[in-house]
């Protein structure tokens, strides 16, 4: 089988080492808007190929696994359906544009393809999205991080807030998720997550807090309902060369991509 990664940098890194080791992956083609990053892989791997541009219709791949920024998700993940090809997903933000999401569940169906969403940086997806299949009352989402995983936020420097000055934990934003994960487009994809996995981006609250004292990003994930009550902390450490995003996220979607491979699925 043939892949298709879609940004080179953090996460499309750790994937593209873990895909040259799996057996039946035959060929890995990279695509970065900046040719430089995609150019740096080619010297670790055995089973990558440079594209220069993005012709999906002339490429052969089972799998595109888009690992870019939402804007890139927006532009090429439906078409990637469309064009007969499953999706990874990992700008999971996108989802709160409803154009997005129903241009790609349309493909989905017409096409039969599949959309992964993997966990991401957040434990407990797995249970929220089972028992949100009876009645869920509450889903709160605590999102904190040191302020380098929140730098060049647009939202905060119009706010005026420089969150490398802050002395003490910080609440920066509370409330709805699909607000949230427009403030925050780069920092909280797992809100995005967490409201595709369980009640929605309206019901879901969310607050993003910073922490001078914390040198991790950890997600407190609380649910109550009809099945009892959900609580789950992940203590994160950030990518060397990303601080924005956590290593877990990065595992998550290469143990996604072995899932998909194998056609084996464990905690689903
Ligand atoms: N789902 C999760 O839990 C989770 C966690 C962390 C990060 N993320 C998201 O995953 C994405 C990738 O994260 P990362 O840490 O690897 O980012 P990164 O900044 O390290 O790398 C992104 C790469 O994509 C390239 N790129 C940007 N726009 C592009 C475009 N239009 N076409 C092709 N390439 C493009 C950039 O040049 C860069 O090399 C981000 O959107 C990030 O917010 C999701």
């Amino acid at each position: 089988m043939n892949i298709l990664i879609i940004g080179c940098g953090s996460i499309g890194t750790v994937i593209t080492k873990a895909a040259d080791k799996m057996q039946s992956i035959e060929k890995i083609l990279l695509y970065d808007i900046d040719s430089t990053r995609a150019d740096q892989l080619l010297s670790i791997s055995r089973k990558a190929e440079m594209l220069s541009s993005l012709d999906l219709e002339k490429i052969d791949v089972s799998i595109g696994i888009e690992a870019a920024g939402q804007k890139a998700a927006k532009e090429y993940v439906p078409t990637i359906l469309e064009n007969g090809i499953d999706a990874m997903v990992m700008s999971v933000g996108a989802f709160v544009d409803r154009d997005f999401q129903q241009r790609c569940y349309k493909a989905v169906e017409a096409k039969g393809r599949l959309v992964l969403i993997p966990s991401g940086a957040v434990a407990g997806v797995d249970a929220l999205r089972s028992a949100s299949k009876a009645k869920i009352d509450v889903v709160k989402l605590t999102s904190t991080k040191p302020p380098k995983g929140l730098s060049g936020v647009k939202y905060l420097q119009e706010k005026g807030i420089k969150v490398e000055e802050l002395k003490e934990r910080t609440i920066l934003y509370s409330g709805p998720a699909g607000q949230a994960v427009q403030l925050f487009p780069a920092n909280v994809n797992v809100a995005a997550t967490v409201s595709l996995a369980g009640i929605g981006f309206d019901s879901t609250q969310v607050d993003v807090v910073c922490d001078p004292a914390t040198k991790v990003n950890s997600h407190h994930l609380y649910a109550k309902g009809e099945f009892g009550e959900l609580e789950a902390t992940t203590r994160n450490l950030p990518s060397p060369d990303n601080p924005k995003t956590s290593y877990l996220a990065s595992l998550s979607a290469v143990s996604t991509l072995i899932s998909y491979v194998s056609k084996i699925w464990t905690g689903v």
